[in-house]
């Protein structure tokens, strides 16, 4: 099972469009991924509502709501055969929290837009990361995502620069386009959008899907999102 997290406190910086596409590309190729939206404000679960039963399975699990029954303790499991578990975060998860939501991740995506404010909020999450999430540079886990991109403007380059200073890995460039705010409001992904229409996106998206495949699955045993639902 190969576990993706995608996150920035920042908000609005991508971490649900990133999710839901990434579920929508891998439901494509056949695998009922896992989504798992731990934001209370529920915006990957809405997406997945949106779904049409003809539309690629992907297995939703609500983590951010709070419910004591057996049952909700049955939804929380990952299913056995899951192959990529994809959880999507909400913005302002405070600094100590980092360690547990990265403690098992396999892939650490942490999308950031072009603007200053963004930039400085990045920074933190990322020493955030580093420092006390502990994840090292090394194991290559954390891969950043320049989102909403317009190549022409100066503050593009300079996240660019700013990013080529930080020795983490920039994975892909996704550009600003309307693409995804179509997909976010009809439950699909650019995958199961008209191939003419997102041609362009699709490549941004290549690097991205890469770097994932490149990383080998780990074996875990069988979870429960989350413990304090346990019967
Ligand atoms: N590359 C893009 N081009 C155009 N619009 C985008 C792009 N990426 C995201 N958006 C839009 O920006 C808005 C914020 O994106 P999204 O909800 O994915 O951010 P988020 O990090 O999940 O936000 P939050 O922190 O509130 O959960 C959405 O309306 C989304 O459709
Ligand atoms: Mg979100």
């Amino acid at each position: 099972m190969q576990r993706i997290v995608i996150l920035n406190p920042k908000g609005g910086s991508g971490k649900t469009t990133i999710s839901t596409n990434l579920a929508s590309y891998f439901a494509t190729q056949g695998d009922r991924p896992v989504l798992i939206d731990n934001d209370p404000q529920g915006s990957s679960s809405r997406w997945l509502k949106k779904r049409k039963p003809h539309q690629a399975f992907i297995h939703g699990i609500a983590a951010f709501e709070r419910n004591s029954s057996m049952t909700r303790a049955w939804q929380m499991r990952i299913p056995l055969e899951a192959v990529h578990v994809i959880v999507d975060t909400p913005a302002a998860i405070p600094p100590q929290q980092m360690p547990e939501i990265t403690r098992d991740a396999d892939a650490i995506i942490v999308p950031v837009l072009p603007s200053d404010i963004d930039i400085h909020a990045f920074s933190k999450c990322i020493a955030d990361l580093l420092l006390i999430a502990k994840v090292r540079r090394d194991e290559n886990r954390i891969g950043v995502v320049a989102n909403r991109v317009r190549r022409s403007t100066i503050v593009y380059q300079s996240l660019m620069r700013f990013l080529d200073t930080l020795r983490i890995p920039v994975i892909t460039t996704l550009r600003d386009s309307q693409n995804y705010v179509r997909a976010a409001e009809l439950g699909v992904g650019l995958y199961e959008m008209k191939n003419h229409l997102v041609l362009q996106d699709l490549e941004d998206w290549k690097p991205l899907l890469k770097w994932l495949n490149a990383k080998a699955p780990t074996w875990r045993p069988i979870v429960n999102e989350n413990p304090e639902n346990a019967a």
